[in-house]
């Protein structure tokens, strides 16, 4: 979401004030830092790199830094108190203000503020987006009215608010048009998507799936991230409807102990979250999973880590996400004792991630010898002789090629080796 944002200021500055994107941060004349909260560490970088940038701002007097995001958002003012050099603050849903904010920093002296949550009066204010590649982002949801305990986006994005379907659906066009092949629908909760009053679990993003699949030229559609509780039976029909709706699904657990979803708030049990799968996998067999993990959530023993790990077996997760738990600013469980040690958290953390990246290996092996339908996103970053390519599962595929024609194209490629990080194919 923090990528799609990013591009749509960079879009907008570009054309309501000519600006040029530069790769060098001491030629620029606004620098702007768009920050995520989700963990500590992720809010202890920005200050690290404001560091670094308060030095460029002593070289050059005249350059503005503006600070954006989720850590905008939670710490307002006191991004002032910590890095007195920043300019201009801005929220998630302020993005579209940034060049207002930006002309008011050319004669104010005082730094600009503003983290709002007008709902999605951004999306009325953003040019159409620039399409960089066959694949690009939509947003077709924003914030989070969830409140898992741990988590700190509903108050860093505000509560769930959908776009209107008919814009999603020009927007789609529009970067069809522009030669995308794929989108991929992006919310905090992007299931949670609803068209109009319906209520129906699903429903919205079932309905959006099913319009796009329609547009001409649209190849792949993806969706991220999604919730297993709003995971109604209309989305999970889909996969049986849509051939066009891919065979991965990134669907977060979080854990695999019915004791630490209750205390997670995660509205849902492992037995749902089986059950949800399994439907999945009748109307869409081979279909490949992913999730995000937290170890050390507060309470967790070492059964119910066990618990974690075995569902990881029994569901046969591909790729995945993994984090120690992070206590944030606001949550809930923010008042729950701390009481796993930061080593036992480490030792979980590498026993988890040890056993997914098993399991991935053994799915990137078992790939080899099957032809793959995929898209060519570029030249392989290994070799200039060959181009990449990604499957529906988003692996890396890398493969020899004459010409760059077939960038932006599907091609079919017969895999013929499985590296540790990407897999070898050969067009079929
Ligand atoms: N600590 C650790 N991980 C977290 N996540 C969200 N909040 C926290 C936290 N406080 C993880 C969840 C979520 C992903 C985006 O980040 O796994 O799905
Ligand atoms: Fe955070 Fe996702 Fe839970 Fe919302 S559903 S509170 S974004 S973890």
């Amino acid at each position: 979401m923090n990528e799609y944002d990013s591009n749509r200021v960079g879009d907008l500055l570009g054309e309501s004030h000519g600006f040029e994107i530069t790769s060098k941060p001491e030629e620029a004349d606004l620098i702007l830092l768009n920050t995520c909260s989700i963990r500590e560490k992720a809010q202890e970088k920005v200050f690290h790199e404001l560091g670094r940038w308060k030095k460029l701002k002593k070289l050059k007097p005249e350059l503005k830094i503006g600070v954006g995001g989720c850590v905008a958002s939670q710490e307002g003012k006191n991004i002032i108190s910590r890095a007195p050099f920043v300019d201009i603050v801005f929220g998630p849903q302020t993005i579209h203000r940034v060049p207002d904010l930006y002309q008011s920093s050319l004669v104010n002296c005082n730094p600009g503020i503003d983290i709002e949550f007008p709902k999605t009066e951004k999306f009325d204010y953003l040019p159409s987006p620039s399409s960089k590649g066959p694949s690009a982002f939509v947003s077709i949801m924003e914030g989070c009215n969830k409140y898992c305990t741990y988590c700190v986006v509903p108050h860093t994005r505000g509560h769930e608010v959908s776009r209107d379907k008919k814009d999603i659906l020009e927007e789609v066009r529009a970067l069809v048009d522009k030669g995308v092949r794929e989108v991929n629908f992006l919310g905090q909760n992007v299931n949670a998507y609803r068209d109009g009053k319906d209520k129906t679990k699903g429903l919205g993003l079932a309905n959006l799936i099913r319009e796009s699949s329609e547009i001409e030229g649209l190849d792949r559609i993806r969706f991220t991230t999604s919730h297993p509780f709003e995971f109604g039976q209309e989305l999970v029909n889909v996969y049986g409807e849509v051939p066009e709706l891919v065979s991965h699904l990134h669907l977060p657990v979080q854990s695999g102990s019915n004791s630490i979803l209750k205390l997670m708030r995660r509205r849902h049990t492992r037995e749902d979250y089986i059950d949800l799968i399994s439907r999945i996998k009748g109307k869409r067999p081979g279909i490949s999973l992913s999730s995000d993990f937290i170890v050390g959530f507060p309470g967790e023993t070492e059964e119910d880590f066990m618990l974690t790990l075995d569902l990881v077996d029994q569901i046969g997760f591909d790729e995945s996400y993994s984090f120690m738990y992070s206590p944030r600013p606001n949550t809930t469980a923010l008042e729950f004792e701390d009481d796993v040690s930061p080593d036992k958290k480490k030792e979980r953390l590498s026993s988890l991630q040890n056993k997914i990246k098993n399991n991935a290996n053994i799915i990137s092996r078992r790939m080899v010898g099957t032809t793959e339908s995929c898209l060519v996103t570029g030249v392989s970053k290994k070799d200039p002789g060959q181009l990449q390519a990604r499957t529906e599962n988003n692996r890396v595929v890398n493969f020899n090629a004459s010409s760059h024609s077939m960038i932006g194209e599907f091609i079919n490629l017969d895999i013929v080796e499985a590296l540790p990080n990407s897999l070898r194919g050969v067009i079929a």
